[in-house]
């Protein structure tokens, strides 16, 4: 009896340690151990590295329902789900836009005149997704306002999965087609002024 109850204490208490260093310290860690990311002088590099950010949101939120199953909607499932809310509703909103506002009108009339059909093909298909992915986030976003307020909700309709299976592959065809196209694509004059734009729309606004 002893021994068994001495067994799952030990079990709940490293499940705590370890989904709580997940959910806690990832930042911490990549902010130490992973190099700085692009300025706007690397605009593209700064798209990749935006999806890296992206990334381990996605890596975040897809461990919400278990962490909330074990230890209900504390402290680290509020900073979680506030963390995503305002990169969602900033950061991931300007990067659609700097996709969608200035990287996909630049690329098209490019891929239009070299007669890369496929290029056109892919910026209407990751256009499309876009609206997926915003439908996503619309669907995730009061679960996570609720969890923010550390308000319990039902895990199993959390729609992080829905999100991540959104984000993924889309990152994938950008980072793997449409940004090495850019890269060829692009000349020193359109990066800079794409650099500009992105830096533009991120300059707080006054009034
Ligand atoms: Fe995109
Ligand atoms: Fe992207």
């Amino acid at each position: 009896m002893y021994p068994r109850f001495l067994l799952r204490c030990i079990c709940f208490i490293s499940i705590h340690i370890g989904t709580t260093l997940s959910l806690s310290q990832e930042h911490e860690m990549s902010s130490i151990l992973v190099s700085p990311a692009p300025d706007f002088s690397d605009p593209l590099g700064l798209l990749v590295a935006c999806h890296g950010r992206i990334e381990r949101q996605c890596a975040t939120l897809l461990r919400l329902p278990q962490h909330i199953e074990h230890f209900g909607p504390d402290e680290q499932a509020a900073q979680a789900a506030a963390k995503a809310l305002t990169y969602f509703n900033s950061s991931g909103r300007h990067h659609h836009q700097d996709e969608e506002e200035d990287l996909f009108p630049m690329l098209e009339p490019i891929a239009r005149s070299r007669g890369d059909s496929a290029i056109l093909d892919l910026i209407g298909e990751l256009l499309a997704e876009h609206g997926q992915m915003d439908a996503a986030w619309q669907a995730l976003q009061p679960f996570l306002e609720e969890l923010a307020a550390s308000r319990p909700v039902e895990t199993k309709a959390l729609p992080v999965d829905r999100f991540a299976a959104a984000y993924r592959p889309h990152m994938a065809k950008e980072n793997d087609r449409l940004l090495p196209y850019a890269s060829q694509a692009l000349s020193p004059a359109q990066r800079a002024h794409l650099g500009r734009m992105m830096a533009l729309r991120r300059q707080p606004r006054g009034g």
